[in-house]
């Protein structure tokens, strides 16, 4: 099957040769051709060129793309899309003056979550989060990673692993699952934070490898949550089995996790809203990505990452949702490019570098998405007609895609 677009107004993020993720000064460089052709194959990118270049070519179907663009669809490193119902009365409850960190004190927040994941069946858990998984390919997401976390029991995390594994089986998207083991200290071990790692370390963790259900391990290394120590433990045990990390790190306060995650070689340090000097420090010439989730920032009214300093200081970053129940009901990457843009002054060269291949690299999946390369899977946004790409971020709310292609398909 060819499919070709002719008279793309301009083809995004056009990297000849592959690169594996982009740094510093580096992001500010967006490549790009204007007036272009673009052919599928398949579910591959197969070939592209300037029009006045377009060798005759016999395609099963062309797309004429006059006055639209045409970029790799978004990779959304950091989600927690598989959840079972909802918390939208917390939302009122913000609203009418509760923190985020007073709501989890009162026994809401992940524990709330969690409760109602333990009390719903797997099938239920996959109806409610294949919804959402279709709503953010939709969106333009064709790669994502989805963690567990909301189970807090043997039980209920593998329930939510094995609802990941079958998204991963249904769906065309690349999906990259997470144990989140280690999100929120059960109400029994309260004042044992070692007691419930010891849990997880021994019970759960042997089981999760056993049934292969997670590429990546994660943990809550958060005042109130779990400590570097607990981080330490934690990520050393699942090295045993071969789980890289992906944790989530410096939300509320800085205690130490980003130099935990480094030591481990983590391969992304996630949320960053509170940087020290010694932070970004801790992560030049290492293999770490940063992510940045400000559609968290937003919801939590928190501070924003810090994105000019990481950039500055020659560090490369990337751009994911944090869809989740609690902190960002939202699975939006539009939104998130724009708030990058807005809130953050990362241009939007930088956004969709953050958002595309750096997000890509936080996955594992450089090689294969994030970038317009020949042989790189056919995952793409063609836009409405709009007048520029710094349009996609600027009208911020606006759904400027016409279409989403994954593997060279039309998402519905
Ligand atoms: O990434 N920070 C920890 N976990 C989630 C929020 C979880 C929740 O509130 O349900 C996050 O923001
Ligand atoms: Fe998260």
């Amino acid at each position: 099957m060819k499919l070709l677009f002719t008279d793309i107004k301009e083809l995004l993020q056009v990297r000849e040769t592959a690169v594996e993720k982009l740094s510093g000064e580096e992001m500010k460089e967006l490549p790009t051709i204007k007036n272009a052709w673009l052919l599928i194959e398949d579910d591959k990118i197969s070939d592209f060129g300037k029009m006045e270049d377009l060798p005759e070519i016999k395609a099963d179907e062309t797309i004429n793309a006059q006055g639209k663009i045409v970029l790799p669809s978004w990779c959304d490193s950091h989600t927690h899309i598989v959840y079972a119902g909802n918390r939208e009365q917390e939302f009122v409850d913000r609203i009418n003056g509760l923190s985020y960190e007073e709501i989890a004190n009162r026994g809401g927040g992940i524990l709330n979550s969690a409760k109602t994941l333990q009390e719903t069946s797997e099938e239920e858990v996959y109806r409610q989060s294949a919804q959402r998984l279709e709503e953010v390919m939709s969106l333009g997401t064709g790669a994502v990673e989805i963690k567990s976390g909301y189970g807090l029991t043997k039980e209920g995390e593998l329930k939510m692993l094995r609802v990941i594994k079958k998204l991963k089986e249904n769906y065309p998207i690349p999906i990259k699952s997470t144990f989140l083991g280690a999100h929120a200290l059960p109400k029994e071990y309260k004042g044992n934070t070692a007691a419930y790692i010891d849990k997880v370390i021994n019970e759960i963790l042997p089981e999760v490898a056993k049934e292969k259900l997670a590429e990546y391990i994660d943990i809550f290394c958060e005042q109130g949550y779990f400590t570097v120590e607990d981080t330490h433990r934690l990520l050393s045990a699942a090295k045993a089995y071969g789980m890289k990390p992906k944790i989530h790190v410096n939300q509320f306060h800085a205690i130490g996790g980003i130099q935990a995650g480094v030591e481990h070689e983590a391969l992304s340090v996630d949320h960053l809203e509170v940087m020290r000097p010694e932070d970004i420090e801790s992560l030049k010439n290492t293999a770490t990505m940063p992510v940045a989730l400000p559609t968290c920032s937003l919801y939590l009214s928190i501070p924003y990452t810090p994105a000019r300093e990481i950039l500055e200081a020659g560090l490369p970053l990337a751009l994911a949702t944090d869809f989740n129940p609690g902190s960002t009901p939202s699975g939006n990457m539009n939104l998130v490019v724009s708030l990058a843009c807005i809130k953050m002054k990362m241009t939007p060269e930088e956004a969709i570098n953050a958002a595309t291949i750096n997000g890509a690299y936080a996955m594992d999946l450089s090689e294969t998405h994030g970038s317009i390369t020949k042989g790189k899977k056919a995952n793409i946004i063609l836009t409405k007609e709009i007048p520029s790409y710094a349009f996609l971020p600027y009208a911020f709310g606006t759904n400027s895609i016409d279409y989403v292609f994954i593997n060279g398909k039309k998402v519905k």
